[in-house]
């Protein structure tokens, strides 16, 4: 076992973790965070995504004590005194999500991508979002939303 300090979501937590457990094991099966799903065995859909340190990763190809010392971002972190992140919102209301097992993911990368580029084109959403796999939605009103959030409306 290997002790691990990990700041997730605001909160520090310090555990005792087997070396090779993953990540998105210790959000969801240590911490409860189930916010975080897994939705491959493959590191391919990106449902898992959270932000490690600045750096937006698939939580499911990262082991728990790589995080160590570090500060983790999940989804369940954005809303900020009650408010969704403009993010949620735009899912929210531009439909974006049909059964939402996509959709931490999702908004974690489009988070990402936000704040490189402020102001996405829809093909630039795409793009950002090729890592991320949703079986429900057709892509369309997801991309819409993060256009949205980005405040161009308009554009979408
Ligand atoms: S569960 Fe991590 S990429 Fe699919
Ligand atoms: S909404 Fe179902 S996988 Fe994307």
């Amino acid at each position: 076992m290997t002790r691990i300090a990990v700041k997730v979501d605001g909160t520090t937590y310090e555990d005792e973790v087997e070396p090779r457990l993953l990540l998105v094991h210790y959000l969801r099966d240590r911490l409860g965070l189930t916010g975080t799903p897994i939705g491959c065995d493959t590191s391919n859909c990106g449902a898992c995504t959270v932000e490690l340190d600045g750096q937006t990763v698939k939580s499911c190809s990262v082991l728990a004590v790589q995080a160590d010392g570090g500060e983790v971002t999940t989804v369940q972190g954005l809303a900020e005194y009650g408010e969704w992140h403009p993010l949620q919102k735009a899912f929210h209301e531009r439909h974006a999500l049909q059964c939402g097992y996509c959709t931490p993911g999702m908004i974690m990368a489009a988070r990402d991508l936000l704040r490189e580029n402020p102001s996405p084109t829809s093909d630039e959403v795409r793009h950002a979002l090729e890592g991320n796999l949703c079986r429900c939605t057709g892509y369309q009103n997801i991309v819409r939303a993060v256009v949205a959030a980005s405040g161009q409306e308009a554009a979408s």
